[in-house]
């Protein structure tokens, strides 16, 4: 006889939205492990019915000039490519100029702040605003420049100076920021101590603009001597003052509280 079909529960709660990760192997290439060469996510909206498809395989380039792991940059590019207003960002350290190349693809205009821009080849960009010089004296002024202006900020990284102090002082300077529309701020690294610490102490809570903040939107990508890197933070600010009570989410903080115990530099 023949078996009856097993009955699946395919109801889908039309609220969630689901990310489905699929991995294509086209070709078998030579080298030896690297057999993927092309990684898409679909984003499936069952709400409004909606899928569309998210390729990353500009991401896959393995560049080296950009210090951040694959997953920070998935995360980071994903965010950028649904941000409605490209306007401006504000990148706080260029180094090599890795990052900076993604969002001078996507943004009008991009500034990009570093201690100098040696590493870096300036005529590869035609749309960036180089700052150089230490944030705490250079991005106070530039934010107070562009409040006054009527460009739009909606992008900025955080992955300067990695001390409390530095990272203090960043941010403090960014919430002087009067948003014109809705701006990601993206933290770098926000599993090394004094960085996760710095956010969790600084005044974003009592910042009428800033909607949410969550330090784990990605995890540590490293340990190097005892000492974990890596982390993506997000703060979302928006140009009307927010009426709730703000609290910074720590989402993966009890395991960061449990690998702090072994790699505690
Ligand atoms: C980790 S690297 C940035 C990596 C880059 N975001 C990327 O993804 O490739 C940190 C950079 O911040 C710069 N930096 C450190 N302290 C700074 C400060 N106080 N002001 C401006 N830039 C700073 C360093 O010179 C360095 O180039």
């Amino acid at each position: 006889m023949a078996k009856k079909p097993i009955k699946r529960n395919t109801k889908v709660n039309p609220t969630t939205k689901t990310i489905k990760v699929e991995k294509i192997i086209e070709d078998k290439i030579e080298s030896k492990t690297e057999e993927i060469t092309k990684l898409v996510i679909n984003n499936i909206d069952k709400k409004n019915n909606i899928e569309e498809t998210f390729d990353i395989s500009h991401i896959l380039n393995n560049d080296t000039t950009w210090q951040m792991s694959i997953d920070e940059r998935i995360i980071a590019d994903y965010i950028i490519q649904n941000l409605k207003v490209k306007d401006i960002a504000i990148e706080i350290g260029s180094l090599k100029g890795g990052f900076t190349n993604i969002l001078a693809k996507n943004f009008k205009k991009v500034i990009s702040c570093d201690l100098d821009h040696k590493q870096i080849d300036k005529n590869r960009f035609n749309n960036v605003e180089w700052v150089t010089g230490n944030t705490r004296k250079t991005l106070a002024e530039l934010i107070e420049d562009i409040n006054d202006k009527e460009d739009k900020v909606s992008f900025i990284f955080v992955d300067g100076d990695h001390t409390y102090d530095g990272v203090m002082s960043d941010i403090e300077d960014i919430l002087l920021l009067k948003p014109k529309t809705t701006v990601v701020v993206l933290f770098h690294d926000t599993w090394y101590k004094s960085v996760r610490l710095a956010i969790c102490e600084s005044e974003i809570k009592n910042n009428k603009y800033v909607y949410y903040v969550n330090t784990d939107l990605c995890s540590v990508s490293s340990v190097v001597c005892k000492t974990m890197w890596g982390g993506l933070g997000i703060m979302i600010m928006k140009p009307d003052e927010r009426d709730f009570e703000l609290s910074i989410n720590q989402s993966n903080d009890l395991m960061y509280l449990e690998l702090f115990k072994s790699n505690n530099r």
